[in-house]
This record gives structure tokens, C-alpha cells and sequence, in this order.
């Protein structure tokens, strides 16, 4: 179905199923607040009190109920892998001076870089303390590995910041690393920690590897399209960092000549290019053709669940899929 014929569902009407087992993570990550320094309480209750999706927490769940689901080994994970992502958005904010996430002021704007690389490295070590509760030495290395391969995603970024020469294939792989790397942990450390099967576990995994490249091609468009005030973070702001998403790509590709992104890059007129470039981007066929290459990859991801044993996630996971290319934020 088209994305714009589609009525969008909301999140919490896709999770419901999953809704008494998501508000268990909740009370585990409020719980990390309670300790006896008011400093850092204060900081993580804040961090913990704001509202994020909590997509990957779900997928962790979701996954997990092919075949044995094991209720603590679940919920440990689940929060292992929303702290990870937490903490990478701590620092991300610090890396990219942004003011706004989750339509709150970052930690960054309040209490500065500093406290924001302490802790973020914080929330990174409590993610590390929950994976080690689901006493699986396997998922433990992969959780090791996904956070070196994040990060190994955002030097890229940083190393290509400011370039239009990129390729696409240099885009999809920086979106793998940063990205689809910890949604296919999500869903790979679900399978695992229920004893799936090797086949499920690696259609679980790359169901959730697709499902994260979809999810930040759709962000990428957003940061074109949309406002502050709906995505809760600010827009406009890959250009400003320099990041060459694919709508940038597609735009430097189908006007070469006179091209705003190449004149933001050089730092000529920063500001009016930055809204030119914005302004042809929603203006031409660009936001429809990166909606087109998110959808094949949400498509990939369903395919993947059609050889997975019918069971009460697989609906949701599917409309999951659907999720990511409606979404609004
Ligand atoms: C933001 O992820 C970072 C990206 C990978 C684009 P989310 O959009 O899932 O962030 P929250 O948790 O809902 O705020
Ligand atoms: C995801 O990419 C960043 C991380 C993996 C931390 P973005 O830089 O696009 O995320 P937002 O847009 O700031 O949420
Ligand atoms: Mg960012
Ligand atoms: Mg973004």
C-alpha cells in the first residue's frame, strides 16, 4: 500500500500486546535512578523520564517469542539495549551541539559537553551491567561488538563530514554501523536468549538489520521535511553537521551544477543554502525516491518474517515494518 493512503497506527496501538512486558523495562531504567549521589539522580531521571520511542526494547521482546521466552532474560536485555541506545544519543547530542531531543533541552544544552560525555559513558556502563544478566557469553560479545561497530559508524560519519564525492555505498554502510548494527542486536539477542533455532535467529537478525536501514533513510528524510516541533529534535540539522544523508546524495546527484548542499559543504552562505537545499528536497521527486528505497528495505524485512513460524509478534512485526515508513517522528 502507498505510504500516503495508509492510515498511520499509532506505536503504542502496534505494541499493545507487548505493552505490561515494555512498562516492565520502564521500571528497570527508573530504577537506575535511584542511587545515593543527587547529582547523578538528578541527571538520570532525567534522561530516563523522557519520552523516546522505545522501538528497540520492543523488538528485543518481539523477537524473543518464536519459542522459549524467558521473562528475565528478556527484560534485561530489553533494557540493555535502550541504555546502549540512550547513551549514544547523549553523546551524539554533545558531538552535534543540538540543543533539542525528545522534545526536551539535551543534556548537552543544560549541563554542557563535559557531563555529557560522563554520562553517556555512565548509561553505556549499566547497559553492559543489564546484557551481563542474561548470562549469555554469546549476546554479551555481541553487545561488545554492536557498540564497536556504532561507534565505528560515527567516525565514518565524522571522517566524511563535509564531502560530496561519497558514494552510496559509503551511505548504506555508515547507516549499517550507526544504525541497523543495534536494531539487529535487538533482534538477534531476542532469538538467541530464546534458544531459537540458527535459521530463525539469523532471519530474526536480519529482519531487524533491515528494519534499522529503513528506519534511518526515513530519519534522514525527516530531517528534511518535517518540523522541530513534531520530531521532538531539531530539522536541517545533518547538513548543518555536514553529514551527506541520501536525500543530500540524490540532490548534489540530480542538480549538479549550482547545487546547495556543495555550496553548504564549501561554507558559502551557510544558512540561505541550507533552506534552498531544504526547499528543493521537498519540492522534487527526491523525498519520494528515498521513500521508495526505505520501503524495499522494510519490504526485505517482511519477507524475512514469512519464514518464521506463525505466532502473536509476527503481525506486529509486520506492522512495525509499516510503522517506520509512516511515522511522524
Ligand atoms: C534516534 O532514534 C536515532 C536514530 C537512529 C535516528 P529514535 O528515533 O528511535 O530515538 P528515540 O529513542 O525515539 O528518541
Ligand atoms: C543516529 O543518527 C545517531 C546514533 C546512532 C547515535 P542521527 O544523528 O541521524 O540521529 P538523530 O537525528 O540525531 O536522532
Ligand atoms: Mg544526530
Ligand atoms: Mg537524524
Amino acid at each position: 500500500m502507498d505510504r500516503k493512503e495508509k492510515r498511520a497506527l499509532e506505536l503504542g496501538e502496534i505494541l499493545t500486546s507487548i505493552q505490561d512486558d515494555l512498562d516492565k523495562v520502564k521500571d528497570n531504567l527508573t530504577s537506575l535512578t535511584r542511587v545515593d549521589f543527587d547529582w547523578l539522580s538528578e541527571q538520570l531521571g532525567y534522561v530516563v523520564k523522557s519520552d523516546g520511542k522505545g522501538i528497540r526494547p520492543a523488538l528485543t521482546l518481539l523477537a524473543g517469542k518464536f519459542y522459549r521466552y524467558n521473562l528475565g532474560y528478556m527484560l534485561a536485555m530489553a533494557t540493555a539495549v535502550e541504555l546502549m541506545h540512550t547513551a549514544t544519543l547523549v553523546h551524539d547530542d554533545a558531538i552535534d551541539k543540538s540543543n533539542v531531543r525528545r522534545g526536551k533541552a539535551t543534556i548537552y544544552k543544560i549541563w554542557g559537553g563535559e557531563t555529557a560525555i560522563l554520562l553517556g559513558d555512565y548509561l553505556f556502563a549499566k547497559a553492559g551491567e543489564a546484557v551481563s544478566d542474561t548470562q549469555s557469553p554469546r549476546v554479551i560479545k555481541l553487545f561488545s561488538q554492536t557498540l564497536a561497530t556504532i561507534s565505528s559508524g560515527e567516525i565514518n560519519q565524522l571522517l566524511g563530514a563535509f564531502k560530496t564525492d561519497q558514494t552510496r555505498e559509503d551511505y548504506f554502510q555508515r547507516i549499517s554501523g550507526k544504525t541497523a548494527s543495534l536494531f539487529s542486536l535487538s533482534t538477534e539477542s531476542g532469538a538467541i536468549l530464546s534458544e531459537a533455532p540458527e535459521t530463525s535467529v539469523n532471519l530474526l537478525k536480519e529482519y531487524g538489520f533491515n528494519l534499522g536501514i529503513a528506519f534511518q533513510v526515513v530519519d534522514d528524510i525527516l530531517d528534511f521535511v518535517s518540523t522541530e516541533q513534531t520530531l521532538g529534535k531539531p530539522v536541517g540539522s545533518d547538513l548543518a553537521q555536514g553529514t551527506l544523508t541520501l536525500p543530500a546524495m540524490l540532490l548534489v546527484e540530480h542538480y549538479p551544477q549550482d547545487n546547495p548542499i556543495k555550496k553548504v559543504f564549501q561554507n558559502i552562505d551557510r544558512e540561505k543554502n541550507i533552506a534552498r537545499a531544504i526547499d528543493m528536497v521537498r519540492n522534487s521527486s527526491i523525498t519520494d525516491e528515498c521513500y521508495k528505497i526505505a520501503s524495499g528495505y522494510c519490504h526485505k524485512a517482511r519477507q524475512t518474517l514469512s519464514q518464521l513460524p506463525e505466532n502473536s509478534s509476527r503481525p506486529v512485526m509486520e506492522a512495525l515494518a509499516d510503522f517506520i515508513i509512516t511515522r511522524a517522528k
